[in-house]
């Protein structure tokens, strides 16, 4: 079931932070899901400054949702080490507490299986962040991705590496392959919160909530999972019509 709430990107962010920080309150925060990319920066941008998140989500663990292959957890434009900078740098938390795929590792598949089965055992996160691709990814399960899959290795979409292009220093440095969560395990969060902004994801959002469920749009799983809030702008809302605001 999808909650949809129009709200701007400052806005959207102080929810979902405030979101994460009344779950860590009240105990029922141990794994959180993190996201990387512009959608979930304003979720980290209201943590930072917030005087309780350090403290409330010290004993939290964070697991991210991808990571490139080929970029280790000391490369500045790994995801590992962009969630340091966003998350756990400003609160003060225990690096240990932030769980990534090694991009860098010898062999990515089992890297990838290495992750499946770490979060298996943790029984799926609590709340997962998310933003989608405007291709309609999550993770960087790009069209075409099996709907129930576990962890693994993934070809990136032409259109992905472009639109990830603007966080290398060239676009020839975006890596071809990434390591995501499948979209099996993203489904086993309890709750999901989805970011979406700007007109780029007009079409994909509609697509994903308002379409039939299909791989060539992976995102179009969400509103078979039970508890999925959106919070979309009114640009990235603009081509929705069945799904009522709230
Ligand atoms: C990226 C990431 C996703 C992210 C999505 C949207 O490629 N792999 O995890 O949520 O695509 O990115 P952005 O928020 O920068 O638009």
């Amino acid at each position: 079931m999808v909650t949809l709430h129009v709200v701007g990107r400052e806005d959207a962010g102080a929810f979902a932070a405030d979101r994460i920080l009344s779950r860590a309150a009240v105990g029922t925060l141990s794994a959180l899901g993190v996201a990387t990319g512009s959608s979930a920066e304003p979720v980290y941008a209201a943590l930072a400054p917030h005087p309780d998140a350090g403290r409330l989500l010290a004993g939290t663990t964070a697991y991210a949702l991808d990571e490139y292959v080929g970029l280790g957890p000391d490369h500045p434009d790994s995801y590992r080490a962009t969630l340091t900078r966003q998350y756990v740098a400003p609160l003060g938390l225990d690096p240990a507490r932030l769980r990534t795929p090694d991009g860098a590792a010898a062999d990515p598949d089992a890297e990838a299986a290495r992750y499946e089965a770490e979060l298996r055992a943790r029984g799926g996160v609590d709340l997962q962040l998310l933003g989608i691709g405007a291709n309609g990814h999550i993770g960087f399960n790009e069209p075409g991705a099996d709907l129930a899959g576990g962890a693994h290795v993934v070809t990136l979409a032409e259109r992905t590496r472009r639109d990830n292009a603007r966080f290398f220093a060239r676009p020839d440095l975006v890596p071809h392959r990434a390591l995501t969560q499948g979209i099996g395990t993203i489904l086993r969060a309890t709750e999901i919160v989805l970011l979406a902004f700007g007109e780029a994801k007009a079409d994909a959002l509609a697509r994903a909530l308002e379409g039939p469920r299909t791989a060539a749009v992976p995102a179009s799983v969400l509103p078979g999972h039970p508890a999925v809030t959106v919070l979309a702008d009114a640009a990235a809302a603009s081509r929705l019509t069945r799904v009522g605001a709230a």
